[in-house]
């Protein structure tokens, strides 16, 4: 079997989106028409789909483009540092409030508030967060004045929030304020064309940096390459061939370059169940015992550092922090 070069692939690109696939081209549709309006939007999407991305393209699309977009992950902060982050506080609210400190609400009046993993949002603040949808209105932490401010608010997950509801984790009307309109990113299994326009992408970028040059992927590298189901989507590309350019040698990407769950050296299943985040995840004791099995593992060979565990299980921080969780490992 031959090498594979570089395709010619006919490829749009959309606020940093790159793709070829019939479906992505009418999710940027989707994106032009909400970024017309100011209506609240949820975005689904499994973990490194692009849904950061997506938030991006409907601020820069609408007409608050020249206002500002911030971000902020409920997945990684305490339920008081997040109040801390979106509302801000007054001076002396706590211990170590030297000064008064706006939040996010008001860093991004008039643009755009973006809620990544909003499931994880902590049960006391989900009545507040109800009030900004309803109202627009908040109160910085230890003040007593209202805050009034004019923003959009964008949110992701990649758990259904619907479940959450039924477990009376998180608040049906605040699920019914947050999703006035859902766009659904689809998995990167299912781009027509876009795992390689992608993977050529990525090298392209890679190659730019001047170190390893790869011009060709192996017939078996790119064999299993399409077989595997890419659960981390295209953060997990891209961090796989991140590894590739530093540790692995000369212009053809081999087997030895892939992910050892391409190369069939673990049980894909394990890392398929912890990466997805998927709600329809069949949750059994054994792949439980698996899913914590891995995490354990992960912990010793890192120490613990966060950053190193995300990347070598091809999962952001964020989910990894919440399996964490749930596994009551921290
Ligand atoms: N269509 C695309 N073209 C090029 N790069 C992309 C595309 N989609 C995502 N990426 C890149 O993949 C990475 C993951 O994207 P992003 O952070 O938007 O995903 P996410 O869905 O928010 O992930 P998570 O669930 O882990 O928070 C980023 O580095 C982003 O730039
Ligand atoms: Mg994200």
């Amino acid at each position: 079997m031959n090498d594979r070069m570089r395709p010619d692939l006919k490829q749009t690109v959309f606020n940093g989106m790159v793709t070829c696939s019939p479906r992505m081209l009418s999710l940027f549709e989707l994106i032009r028409r909400a970024a017309h309006s100011d209506v609240t939007t949820l975005l689904r999407g499994e973990s490194g789909s692009g849904k950061e991305l997506v938030a991006r393209a409907l601020h820069a699309e609408g007409a608050r483009r020249s206002a500002r977009f911030r971000a902020v992950n409920c997945a990684s902060f305490t339920s008081e540092m997040l109040a801390s982050e979106l509302f801000g506080h007054v001076k002396g609210a706590f211990t170590g409030a030297v000064g008064s400190r706006d939040g996010l609400l008001v860093q991004a009046d008039k643009g755009t508030l973006f809620l990544d993993e909003v499931a994880d949002i902590p049960a006391d603040l989900q009545g507040r967060l109800l009030r900004v949808l309803q109202e627009r209105r908040f109160r910085p932490l230890g003040g007593s004045v209202e805050k009034q401010v004019d923003i959009r608010i964008i949110s992701a997950t990649n758990t259904g929030l619907r479940d959450l509801v039924a477990q009376r984790k998180f608040r049906e009307d605040l699920m019914y304020r947050l999703r006035v309109v859902i766009l659904r990113l689809p998995p990167l299994r299912e781009r027509e064309g876009d795992l390689e326009l992608l993977t050529w992408t990525l090298i392209d970028r890679l190659n730019a940096k001047g170190g390893r040059q790869i011009h060709r992927i192996s017939a078996d590298a790119w064999d299993a390459m399409q077989s595997y189901p890419w659960p981390g989507n295209i953060r997990e590309l891209d961090n796989m061939l991140q590894g590739a350019f530093v540790l692995g040698l000369g212009p053809v990407l081999g087997v030895e370059d892939l992910l050892p769950e391409l190369r069939g050296e673990a049980p894909p299943i394990d890392s398929i169940m912890l990466s997805t985040g998927h709600p329809d995840r069949p949750v059994t004791n054994e792949l439980d015992a698996l899913e914590r099995r891995q995490l354990v593992d992960a912990w010793q060979r890192f120490g613990g550092s966060r950053g190193k565990m995300a990347d070598a299980l091809g999962i952001s921080r964020s989910t990894l922090y919440r399996r964490l969780r749930e596994h009551e490992l921290v």
